[in-house]
């Protein structure tokens, strides 16, 4: 085998390993306790994807939020009046999205 072979195999190795798959907490609705109310499960990203963790708050009070799997990730805070939006997501291990 020749050494440009051994490369590009490593090549594709390390591609592979950054576009396997994560899993994330899914959940359509958790409540102001961080109770999941709807939609709990699990998913697996695609190419791409990260977990993501959205929460919204009134004030300071967590009023609801939902996590899952999706491909837009801008980690960001919308402030409103008194509302504000915390969304982040991560792809640094499975399950990064936890409450
Ligand atoms: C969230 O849901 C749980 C389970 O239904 C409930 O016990 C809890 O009181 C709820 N929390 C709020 C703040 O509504």
């Amino acid at each position: 085998m020749s050494a440009r072979f051994l490369l590009s195999l490593l090549g594709l190795s390390l591609l592979w390993g950054s576009l396997q798959a994560l899993n994330c907490f899914k959940c359509d609705l958790f409540n102001a306790s961080g109770i999941c109310k709807s939609g709990e499960s699990f998913c697996e990203t695609q190419g791409s994807q990260s977990c993501f963790l959205r929460k919204v708050y009134e004030g300071y009070r967590l009023l609801y939020g939902y996590q899952g799997c999706g491909d837009l990730c801008i980690p960001m805070s919308l402030i409103g009046r008194d509302a504000r939006v915390d969304f982040s997501c991560c792809t640094d291990t499975s399950f990064c999205n936890r409450l």
